[in-house]
């Protein structure tokens, strides 16, 4: 724990909004391996990129390579990618960018401190930033018959312990702003719904509308 530092105000986010013309905002989506995430995360970055916006997804595979590759899947280790993912996102946020997260965030207490993270007013006066948790929902049979790792398999033999779904938890949200089921609809189909709450909230530039 660092001693004696201070925060430093720089320039605001409104001016960096207005210089960019747009404001940033974290869409964070939760789901268990394989219902879909990064698919529909993906297709949305490049909608919202076509659309003029600046995107940038932040991908729990990836993220593991590098910034988090000291970090397993205890259930400490989780809360800990968690909790840098949400400090990263709210960045981007800042920065004036849409940031795009797919990661299992299997523990709601880990999804609400990341919604803390960007609904509280920050320093130097910046108000809150918008956080859209998208629950990717689908039944675990599905996702097992998926399985396009061979990680379910894997998990079912043993070989993978604590693994999402069959030896470790998810807890499936209560109040996530947008629900999506990649079995019942097409990938199209969630992104268009994702995009019409987008709409509904003025979040996205008015041309498109
Ligand atoms: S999280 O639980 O900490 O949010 P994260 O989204 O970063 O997980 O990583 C999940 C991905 O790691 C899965 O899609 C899967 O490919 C891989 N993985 C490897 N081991 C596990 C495990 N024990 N539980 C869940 N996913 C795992």
């Amino acid at each position: 724990m660092a001693t004696n530092i201070t925060w430093h105000d720089g320039l605001t986010r409104q001016e960096r909004n207005q210089a960019r013309g747009q404001k940033g905002y974290t869409i964070w989506f939760t789901g268990l391996s394989a219902s879909g995430k990064s698919t529909v995360a993906t297709a949305l970055e490049q909608h919202l990129l076509h659309l003029g916006l600046a995107a940038y997804r932040l991908d729990g595979d990836n993220v593991r390579f590098g910034l988090n590759k000291d970090l397993g899947f205890s259930e400490k280790d989780r809360n800990e990618n968690i909790r840098r993912i949400a400090e990263v996102a709210k960045l981007f946020a800042d920065s004036s960018t849409v940031a795009i997260t797919s990661f299992i965030s299997p523990y709601r207490a880990d999804r609400q401190l990341a919604r803390e993270l960007h609904t509280q007013a920050g320093q130097a006066g910046n108000d809150a930033l918008e956080f859209i948790e998208v629950y990717v929902d689908i039944p675990i049979e599905v996702a097992e018959q998926r399985d396009p790792k061979g990680l379910y398999k894997k998990a079912r033999a043993g070989e993978i312990k604590e693994f999402t779904g069959i030896s470790a938890p998810y807890e499936a949200p209560l109040e996530a702003e947008i629900t999506i089921r990649t079995h019942e609809n097409t990938i199209e189909e969630c992104v268009a719904q994702i995009v019409e709450y987008l709409k509904s909230k003025n979040l996205l530039p008015a041309t498109s509308v």
